[in-house]
C-alpha cells in the first residue's frame, strides 16, 4: 500500500492512539508512586550526610532501629522522617533548647531540618541510579567500635544471651577495672557487643553507688578536661547496667567498658555526687504531681555532667542553681524524658558554681491509668575543679 507522506494510515493512527493511551496510563501510575520532583536537593548529596551524622547511630541494618541507610530503605519513610524531624521527636533528645549547651546534643540544626523538609516536600528525589539506591551512599559502621577512639585499657562484661522472642530487659552485672594501683581516669567509654540490642549502659562505682557514665547511641564516651580525673583504686569494682531491646532472633552480647588514662601527672579530682527529690505518689487518673528537692553545692567547682535517673512517668524535670548573690542559673530542662533513652547531659563548657549555691530539682510526675505511681526523681552529677580565675 502506498500512502502519501504526511498522511498516516489508519493502522498507524491506531498504533499512535494506543501508545498515547498507554503513556497516559503509565503517567497516571507514575504519579501515584513518584510525586512530581520540585527540588534540586537529592538523597545522596544533601540528605544522607545529615542522617549519617544524626540518625545512623540507630537507623542502620546493624543498629537498634530499622534501617534508613540507603535510599531504597529511606524513601518509603520520607514523609515520616519529615514529621519526626519537624516535631523534634527524632533524634531522641529531651533537653529543651536554651537551658544549657551540651557537647553530646544530637539535635538537628535549623539548616539540617530545613533541608530534610524541603527534600521531602519536593518529592524526595534520589540523585542515584537504581543500583546505587540499594546500598548506603555514605559509610555505615557494620560492627561494634570504640566510637571515641581506642581506650587505654578495657574490661569485658560476661556474655549476655538475649533469647529469641525476648522482651526488652535490663541486665545488671559487676566488673573489675583493670588497674593494679590507684589510677587517674580521664574518660570512660562503653562498646556494645551487639548494637542491634543495646539501648543504653550505665556505669556506677560499686562501693559508693555513684553514677559515673551512661552510654547511649549518640553519647558514646565521657571525656573529662585534662586537668580533672576520677581516681579509681586498684581493682575498682563497677556496676554496669545494660538496657536491652527485645529481639526476634537469639543474640549474644559481649560488651566492654573502656578507660582513658592520660599521662598528665595532674592532681584535679572529678567527684560524683547525687541528690533526690522526696518521693511523690500520684493516684490513678490524678493530675501531674510535683516534687522538689535541694542540695547544697559543697565547694566552688564546675558542673561537668548531669544524669537523671530513668524512671517511668516523668513529665518534666528542671534543674537550676540558686546562687548566693540571688541570681538563678537554669542548668537543664527535660520535657518527657524517655525512661528507655536515659541520656547523660554533658556541658560544652563546664558550669562554674560557687560554694553555697543551691541546686534545686523540680519534677512533675504523671499518674498511671490503673495503679498509684510512686517516684523519687534523682539527679546525678559530676563536678570538676575550677581555677580561681573562672570567677
Ligand atoms: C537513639 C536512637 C535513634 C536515633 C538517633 C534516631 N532514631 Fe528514629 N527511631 C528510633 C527507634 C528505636 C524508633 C522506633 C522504631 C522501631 O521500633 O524500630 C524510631 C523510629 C523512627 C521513625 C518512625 C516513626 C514512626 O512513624 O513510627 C522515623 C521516621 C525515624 N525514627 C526517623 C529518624 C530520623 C530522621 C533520625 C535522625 C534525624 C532518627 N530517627 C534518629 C531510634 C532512633
Amino acid at each position: 500500500m502506498i500512502t502519501s507522506p504526511g498522511r498516516p494510515t489508519r493502522a498507524l493512527i491506531w498504533l499512535g492512539a494506543t501508545v498515547l493511551v498507554g503513556t497516559l496510563a503509565l503517567a497516571t501510575r507514575t504519579v501515584e508512586t513518584h510525586p512530581r520532583i520540585s527540588t534540586t536537593l537529592v538523597w545522596n548529596k544533601d540528605i544522607a550526610p545529615i542522617l549519617q551524622r544524626k540518625c545512623f547511630t540507630c537507623h542502620t541494618p546493624f543498629n537498634v532501629a530499622f534501617s534508613l541507610a540507603s535510599f531504597a530503605d529511606a524513601r518509603p519513610w520520607a514523609a515520616a522522617i519529615r514529621e519526626e524531624a519537624l516535631e523534634r521527636h527524632m533524634p531522641v533528645w529531651a533537653a529543651a533548647p536554651g537551658y544549657g549547651r551540651f557537647a553530646n546534643d544530637p539535635s538537628l540544626t535549623q539548616n539540617e531540618l530545613d533541608l530534610i523538609v524541603a527534600w521531602a516536600d519536593g518529592g524526595a528525589p534520589s540523585g542515584q541510579t537504581l543500583d546505587e539506591e540499594q546500598t548506603p551512599s555514605v559509610p555505615v559502621a557494620v560492627e561494634a567500635m570504640w566510637d571515641a577512639g581506642q581506650p587505654s585499657s578495657t574490661t569485658a562484661l560476661a556474655a549476655y544471651q538475649v533469647a529469641a522472642g525476648a522482651p526488652a530487659a535490663v541486665h545488671r552485672t559487676e566488673v573489675t577495672a583493670p588497674f593494679t594501683a590507684p589510677t587517674r581516669v580521664h574518660g570512660i567509654a562503653f562498646r556494645p557487643g551487639n548494637r542491634s540490642v543495646v539501648r543504653y549502659a550505665t556505669v556506677r562505682d560499686a562501693r559508693t553507688n555513684r553514677w559515673l557514665f551512661t552510654w547511649t547511641p549518640w553519647s558514646t564516651a565521657l571525656h573529662l578536661p585534662e586537668s580533672a580525673a576520677f581516681v579509681m583504686p586498684a581493682q575498682a569494682r563497677l556496676v554496669v547496667e545494660v538496657g536491652y531491646v527485645g529481639s526476634e532472633a537469639a543474640v549474644t552480647d559481649e560488651s566492654q567498658v573502656g578507660f582513658y588514662t592520660g599521662t598528665d601527672g595532674g592532681t584535679g579530682v572529678a567527684t560524683a555526687d547525687s541528690f533526690a527529690a522526696p518521693a511523690v505518689t500520684v493516684a490513678p487518673g490524678a493530675a501531674h504531681a510535683r516534687t522538689r528537692g535541694e542540695w547544697l553545692w559543697p565547694e566552688t567547682s564546675a558542673l561537668q555532667a548531669l544524669w537523671i535517673d530513668p524512671i517511668e512517668g516523668l513529665v518534666s524535670v528542671d534543674v537550676s542553681a540558686y546562687l548566693p548573690d540571688g541570681s538563678v542559673r537554669p542548668l537543664l530542662w527535660l520535657r518527657e524524658p524517655s525512661a528507655v533513652w536515659p541520656s547523660p547531659y554533658v556541658y560544652e563548657d563546664p558550669v562554674p558554681l560557687p560554694k553555697g549555691a543551691t541546686l534545686r530539682v523540680t519534677a512533675y510526675v504523671a499518674s498511671d491509668a490503673t495503679t498509684p505511681r510512686t517516684a523519687t526523681p534523682a539527679v546525678h552529677l559530676i563536678r570538676i575543679p575550677t581555677t580561681a580565675s573562672t570567677f
